[in-house]
């Protein structure tokens, strides 16, 4: 598959809001992440709140403007653009956020809102344009009869509809989906969800798709990479991932994931991941301020993870003999003892 994406090294550091007094440290959102996204590839991205997913993926999109690394689309760096090559570049990649009440204009008709980025990026008017609103609201399961409505009048899930005819109006070739149906009911995910890998298909694009939900993830991508506090840790194909996680960090978050019987560590392991408040060490294992698997070695361990299109978990122990039984009673005993 070749590829449509390739992120090199990519680093964004926010700094530290605040006076000379008062100045918090800077926060390292995103440190030296590569991945690549093939063509008609979906790429999903996973870690809890605040492990820079959605920085990853504005970056990817430059709409915040990467502290250090590549970010090349179709051969090409997008960091460098400017004018006119950076408005074609825009045209090929759209986002879906998470929200869609707040990323649709109140002001704004389902018709307008749809219609502006054809209008911007290919100028069209008159029938033409309304071919084509009308066309990419068809395609979002919504109809002629939505055309006037303002965001108010719809359901949450019209709305993302909306928001999705949006972004693919212009028939882009990357979408960035940042938790797109984390604001909706739970009725309405699946039927999103459904779009969204149907118009995959039809429109030929790739997704880069952020998601703390692990179930939707394992269902509907082909690759998985996992963040923790702004790095990646275990980066594979999905299923290779899931069934054979290597990383302790996605090992606890797959406790989460409900199962039938129910998993008698799920809530330990909620409260234990949720409880994180460590602070993110200045150098070796990023997770080892966390790790039940921590020992001498790790604090110098350097994780760099070069993609070669393998499996791939920056876990220093993971290939010693005997880890995955240590393993085991380590989760327990860190779990039970909750
Ligand atoms: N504009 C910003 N200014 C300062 N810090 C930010 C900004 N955006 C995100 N961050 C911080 O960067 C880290 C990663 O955030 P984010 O990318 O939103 O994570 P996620 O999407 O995985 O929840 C968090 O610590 C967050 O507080
Ligand atoms: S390198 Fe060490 S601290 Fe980091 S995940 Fe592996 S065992 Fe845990
Ligand atoms: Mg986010």
């Amino acid at each position: 598959m070749s590829d449509l994406l390739e992120v090199q090294g990519l680093t964004k550091i926010f700094a530290g809001a605040g006076t000379f007094w008062s100045r918090r440290a800077p926060t390292y959102a995103v440190e030296d992440v590569s991945v690549r996204l093939g063509k008609g590839e979906t790429l999903a991205v996973v870690g809890e709140s605040g492990s820079g997913k959605t920085t990853l993926g504005r970056c990817v999109l430059r709409l915040i403007e990467p502290t250090e690394g590549k970010v090349i689309f179709e051969g090409t760096d997008i960091l460098p653009l400017r004018g006119g090559e950076l408005k074609g570049f825009r045209r090929k990649a759209q986002m879906v956020f998470q929200d869609p009440q707040g990323s649709l204009d109140p002001r704004m008709r389902a018709a307008s809102i749809v219609a502006q980025p054809i209008k911007h990026h290919e100028g069209l008017t008159g029938s033409e344009l309304e071919g084509r609103v009308l066309e990419a609201l068809r395609a979002v399961g919504l109809g002629a009869s939505d055309l006037p409505k303002y965001p108010h009048e719809m359901s949450g899930g019209q709305q993302q509809r909306v928001a999705i005819a949006r972004a693919i109006a212009i028939r882009p070739d990357l979408l960035v989906l940042d938790e797109p149906t984390s604001a909706l009911d739970a009725s309405i995910q699946g039927q999103i969800i459904a779009l969204l890998a149907e118009l995959r298909d039809v429109y030929e694009m790739s997704y880069l798709f952020i998601s703390h939900d692990l179930r939707l993830v394992r269902a509907h991508s082909d690759r998985t990479a996992v963040m923790y506090k702004g790095r990646l840790v275990e980066l594979g194909a999905t299923e290779d991932v899931f069934r054979n996680s290597r990383h302790p960090y996605m090992r606890l978050l797959e406790e989460l994931i409900p199962t039938v019987p129910a998993n008698p560590l799920a809530p330990a392991a909620a409260a234990f991941l949720m409880d994180d408040d460590s602070d993110r060490p200045e150098a070796g294992c990023v997770f080892r301020n966390r790790c039940p698997a921590a020992a001498a070695g790790c604090e110098s361990h350097q994780y760099l993870i070069p993609e070669g299109g393998g499996h791939r978990a920056a876990c220093r122990r993971h290939t010693e003999e005997g880890f995955d039984r240590e393993w085991e009673h380590l989760l327990e005993d860190t779990l039970r003892g909750r």
